[in-house]
């Protein structure tokens, strides 16, 4: 017997539906909020508001690209947390108002647990996904982490960020150089003509497998300052270096971590996810290392990578098959740790 999933995001700026028909993919729809651009970052309060416009009709285009009426939906999977308290209750709100009405069970889903499931999404019937045990680092711009996964159901956090997040790395630091919001996307694309080596950032030395991207902003800001008291034109000049070298520093931040976590694990079976899991250098630097080491490495299709509704679908559809449904009256949670 077949399980269909609605699937439901709204845990920052982006509203999405997705609905799954056992593993396989039949429609991911994704309206992104251009509102924030002109703040430079996520306006909470107006991310809710375009939640709540946005939900019914991204629904409504999920269900008819998918080619499914609502009454063929097993159960309707959404983000409880972690994220922004005012966007989850849209999508929470929305889910369990729908779930009633239908009589079908709801899932709640925790939203790093999707980020590391989009791996198990089939978009096509060969999809290959890692086998368990497998380590994946997860970068976005709300979580740097390390998680050593075990099963669908099963997995664990064993190293984070004790300060800002990859994501917010690259956010923060091209609002520094006057780029758009997000970052990320714009850094990687400039950095593609720029030279790596052109200045040295300062590493952060954390033990154990947690990261810090704090000194980092700091020494960018330090660095662009002297920079430019002696060269007024220094970014202008410089923006594809600039841009090169940041995002060789974060990406070395990164990966020697996961050096350490492959040498304490021993695990050679190596994935990454979420919104920063896009960065065409952290990809190829990715790659690149596995085959000097040996790891086989999954990398995430691209549309896969930042916040979308078909990475809660999959959860949804492993939790539904473990039984695993949710009560109506579980609030969404801001910070909702893992399991
Ligand atoms: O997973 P996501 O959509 O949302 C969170 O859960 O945070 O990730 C968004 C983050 C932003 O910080 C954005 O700048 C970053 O992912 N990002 C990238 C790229 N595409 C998105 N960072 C670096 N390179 C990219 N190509
Ligand atoms: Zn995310």
């Amino acid at each position: 017997m077949s399980v269909t999933i609605l699937g439901i995001e709204s845990s920052c700026d982006d509203t999405s539906a997705a609905v799954i028909r056992d593993q396989l993919l039949l429609s991911n729809v994704i309206s992104s909020q251009d509102v924030h651009k002109q703040y430079g970052g996520v306006v909470p309060e107006l991310a809710s508001r375009a939640h709540q416009a946005n939900i019914i009709p991204v629904v409504d285009t999920a269900l008819r690209y998918a080619g499914v009426t609502i009454a063929e939906i097993d159960a309707i999977a959404y983000t409880r947390g972690p994220g922004l308290l005012g966007s989850l209750l849209v999508g929470a709100s929305f889910a369990k108002g729908a779930a009633l009405t239908l009589g079908v069970p709801i899932i709640s889903v925790n939203h790093l647990q999707g980020h590391v499931l989009s791996h198990f999404i089939k978009d096509e019937p060969n999809a290959i996904h890692p086998s368990f045990p497998f380590l994946c680092l997860l970068v976005s711009g709300g979580h740097t982490q390390i998680m050593l996964v075990r099963g669908p159901m099963d997995m664990e956090i064993v190293g984070q960020t004790i300060d800002d997040a990859a994501g917010e790395a690259f956010d923060k630091c091209a609002k520094v150089l006057g780029l758009p919001y997000p970052g990320g996307p714009v850094i990687d694309k400039l950095a593609i003509e720029g030279n790596p080596g052109f200045i040295k950032f300062a590493k952060p030395n954390i033990p154990d497998l947690d990261f810090s991207f704090s000194g980092l902003k700091t020494s960018f800001l330090y660095t662009l300052r002297d920079k430019l008291n002696t060269e007024p034109n220094f970014v202008n000049e410089h923006l594809p270096d600039i841009c090169a070298s940041l995002q060789q520093t974060i990406i070395e931040i990164l990966l020697s971590k996961v050096e350490q976590a492959v040498r304490k694990y021993r695990i050679k079976e190596i994935a990454i996810a979420g919104g920063v899991a896009a960065n065409s250098g952290l990809r190829t630097a990715l790659q690149l290392l596995g085959q000097k080491r040996g790891w086989k490495v999954y990398l995430p299709k691209k549309q896969f990578t930042t916040d979308n509704a078909a990475m809660i679908a999959i959860v949804g559809y492993y939790s539904y098959l473990a039984g695993k449904t949710s009560p109506l009256d579980e609030p969404p949670l801001a910070r909702l740790p893992l399991g």
